[in-house]
């Protein structure tokens, strides 16, 4: 078990890639909060790691409420006493076209993706260097590494999360926080049938959404997407003390799709 006596926080957790992280690293020991805006879906989450004998609670909420996505730093401290690690994975898709682009969607794409996470980190730098050190990791997307042509605003944001963990990487490191990003190409949750059907899209809209998902998958050298699980695994990797020497790393785990 590779989290035992860690505790920390995932969000977006209720569901997808998320929910994929929680129940493995309860399974490998960790006390995880388990975040989302979801209720229902969230406490299932929590109910299917406790069924399991691991450790969960809930916070619920919307991470695009500043106050909300600090609060749950807090709420981590007071229910497991510390927190070892931080994985702020909520993001949102944003919209495809830039043609008559409603600014509105580009501040949501930012403020969930970016500033959210940026939000939970500024609450849990001062107490992971009081601890000694900690581990956060970030979802960016493999549009985080190359340009999308279907998803300006959404690589906007991705690029921003590389951008500021590179730097945090270096700006901590010597207290011993690491900084990391997994970097997903498309993986089957029900974001990405958001994604390849997005309204603003009118080429998508006439096209079944699974032969949609289906041709997402054609551009890595797998020809399928990933499953949750697999970027839950790159995640708890990357997370847990076997990476202790990697910090600043942008992790691609996407079938050698930007290969
Ligand atoms: N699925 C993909 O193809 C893919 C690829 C690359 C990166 N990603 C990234 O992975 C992360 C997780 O995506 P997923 O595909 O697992 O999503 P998902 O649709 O399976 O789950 C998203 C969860 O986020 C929660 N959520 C949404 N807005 C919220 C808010 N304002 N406050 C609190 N909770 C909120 C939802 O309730 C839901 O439970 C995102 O950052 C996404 O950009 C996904």
């Amino acid at each position: 078990m590779r989290l035992v006596n860690k505790c920390g926080i995932i969000t977006a957790a209720a569901s997808g890639i998320g929910r994929a992280g929680a129940i493995r690293f309860a399974h490998e020991g960790a006390k995880v909060l388990v975040v989302d805006r979801d209720q229902r879906a969230a406490e299932e989450t929590v109910a299917a790691i406790r069924a399991t004998g691991g450790a969960a609670v809930a916070a619920i909420g919307d991470l695009t409420q500043e106050d909300f996505a600090r609060q749950i730093v807090r709420t981590c401290q007071e229910e497991f006493g510390g927190v070892d690690f931080l994985w702020p994975n909520a993001g949102h898709p944003g919209a495809a076209a830039v043609e008559g682009l409603d600014l509105a969607d580009f501040d949501l794409a930012i403020n969930l993706n970016l500033r959210a996470a940026l939000a939970s980190v500024v609450e849990a730098v001062p107490l992971m260097r009081q601890r000694g050190g900690g581990s956060v990791l970030f979802t960016a997307s493999t549009s985080g590494l190359v340009g999308s042509p279907v998803s300006p605003v959404y690589s906007a944001a991705k690029f921003g999360i590389v951008g500021l963990m590179k730097s945090l990487s270096k700006r901590f490191g010597r207290d011993g926080i690491r900084f990391n990003a997994v970097c997903p190409t498309a993986t089957d949750t029900p974001m990405l049938r958001v994604f390849v059907k997005q309204p603003d899209d009118e080429a998508a809209q006439n096209e079944d959404v699974e032969e949609l998902v289906k041709k997402r998958a054609t551009g890595n050298a797998f020809g399928r997407t990933a499953k949750p699980e697999e970027i839950a695994s790159a995640a708890l990797f990357l997370i847990s003390d076997e990476a202790s020497f990697i910090t600043g790393v942008a992790l691609p785990i996407d079938a050698g799709a930007t290969a």
